[in-house]
């Protein structure tokens, strides 16, 4: 008897339209599809076409923490608010899922859990949340305030924080508005739970102003890897985007996550872990990785210095370029990201300026090659208990977007292994997930 091989899952990474650094420079890029909606809009529809179960929206709270000299290079310094967006975008696709980055470190709880609620109503049921944490210390300068809270800290109120979200989300119950015109009552309360939050942290009262969402909870997604950001996505998560560099350290991640949510309580097949994936297409695999050094040659050096400097969370354009990496002590940014630059350069045995040349075009997991080489891969991750899809990064814009859906997509659905049509409409549905009940009403 033949039975369904597990299927993959795949998101759109998109921050704000690519994340390498050099991409804008590439020949035929779309240089102004940060503020052209058009652009946007088409690559959204692709990605529907392609059945993608979603558009992630990266976002940041202030330009990249660099120097001048070097933030002047990137493409990334500015984009579209990701609420404003996705909400147009809801307007022009049907079916794709519409992820937006929001963080608890710098929002409230009633700001986030209206705006999210919002977006899946107006979108029919296909919000998620990227709840982060956010790292740059600069994010603090925008928001009143000198410093940035410690890491773990921040993760303790990222903690709280999503539960009074969700506490929120949780006002109404689904059936709540009667709307009876004859009795002239428009909503039972009986059915509404007024939250009465008082923690660490936050203070809300709630109700929030806004019906039950659609999917009952937009999906949860998140992204930290350190020792407090895998235990906030075991208890929390239902999207995990991961970083890992190799297959190896996937499945011990993939392990770690799964096993913590075993501990809490929660079923692992209600979270899918989605690693960031940078892929380059060619017909031949030399056209692919003549693809990839072009677009590495791009990168300028001011900006790689910069980007190996924001990675370890030290200054390193004092270093002597053509040496190893010196010791780094920990500091308050990210850890994970701080970690992965260091074992990169030991393990390929880099100088500063190697590590910093591969930092600053894209230097995670990465698939270069044909449709037929990156579908093998795909399909090794997903079927050794690596992942269950991928968050893809799209070198550039619009032709390594359309080189993955045209070329690597027909080749994953040939194999059996990702859909050819949407099961369902919303994002719950897409990844399998299911709809969490109301915590304060039965039924
Ligand atoms: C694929 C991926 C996407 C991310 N997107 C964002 C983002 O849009 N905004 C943000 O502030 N941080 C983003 N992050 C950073 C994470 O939220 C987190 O801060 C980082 O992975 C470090 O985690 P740690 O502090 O637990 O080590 C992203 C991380 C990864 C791996």
């Amino acid at each position: 008897m033949s039975s369904t091989p597990k299927q993959l899952h795949l998101g759109a990474f998109m921050r704000p339209v690519s994340i390498h650094t050099g991409a804008w420079r590439y020949p035929g890029a779309w240089r102004d599809a940060n503020f052209n909606f058009e652009r946007l809009k088409t690559l959204a529809q692709a990605l529907e076409r392609a059945c993608f179960d979603a558009f992630f929206m990266a976002d940041h709270l202030a330009v990249l923490n660099m120097p001048i000299e070097s933030l002047q290079r990137s493409h990334t310094v500015s984009s579209f608010e990701p609420f404003t967006l996705l909400s147009a975008l809801a307007q022009h696709t049907t079916r794709l899922g519409l992820v937006a980055t929001a963080s608890t470190t710098f929002d409230e709880p009633f700001h986030i859990a209206r705006r999210f609620a919002s977006l899946d109503h107006l979108s029919g049921g296909r919000a998620g949340w990227n709840i982060v944490t956010t790292s740059n210390p600069d994010a603090a300068l925008n928001f009143g305030r000198s410093e940035s809270m410690e890491h773990d800290e921040r993760y303790a109120r990222a903690r709280e924080f999503y539960s009074v979200v969700t506490g929120l989300w949780d006002s109404w119950a689904d059936d709540a508005f009667v709307r009876d015109a004859e009795s002239g009552r428009f909503f039972d309360p009986a059915r509404l739970h007024v939250l009465n939050h008082r923690g660490k942290y936050l203070s809300v009262r709630g109700p929030l102003h806004i019906a039950r969402p659609v999917q009952g909870w937009p999906v949860i997604v998140q992204a930290g890897a350190s020792e407090a950001g895998r235990q906030l996505a075991a208890e929390t998560a239902e999207v995990v985007f991961s970083a890992p560099g190799t297959l190896e350290n996937g499945r011990r991640f993939y392990t770690d996550i799964k096993s913590r949510m075993r501990v809490v309580g929660r079923n692992p097949d209600h979270l899918k872990i989605l690693p960031g994936a940078f892929v380059v297409v060619g017909d031949t695999l030399e056209q692919a990785r003549g693809i990839r050094s072009r677009l590495d040659s791009l990168v300028h050096e001011d900006s790689a210095i910069a980007s190996l400097s924001i990675a370890l969370g030290h200054d390193v354009s004092g270093f002597e370029l053509d040496q190893p990496l010196p010791e780094i002590p920990p500091t308050n940014a990210s850890q994970s990201s701080r970690e992965r630059a260091i074992e990169l350069g030991q393990r390929e045995n880099l100088t500063v300026r190697q590590l910093a040349q591969r930092l600053g075009g894209y230097s995670g997991l990465a698939f270069v090659g044909t449709p037929e080489s990156i579908a093998d891969e795909m399909q090794l991750w997903l079927e050794t208990g690596a992942s269950d899809g991928f968050n893809v990064m799209f070198p550039w814009l619009p032709g390594g977007l359309l080189d993955f859906v045209n070329k690597v997509v027909p080749e994953l659905q040939r194999r059996g292994i990702f859909r050819r049509a949407y099961q369902g409409n919303t994002l719950r549905e897409h990844l399998g997930l299911p709809r969490p009940g109301n915590q304060f009403f039965a039924g």
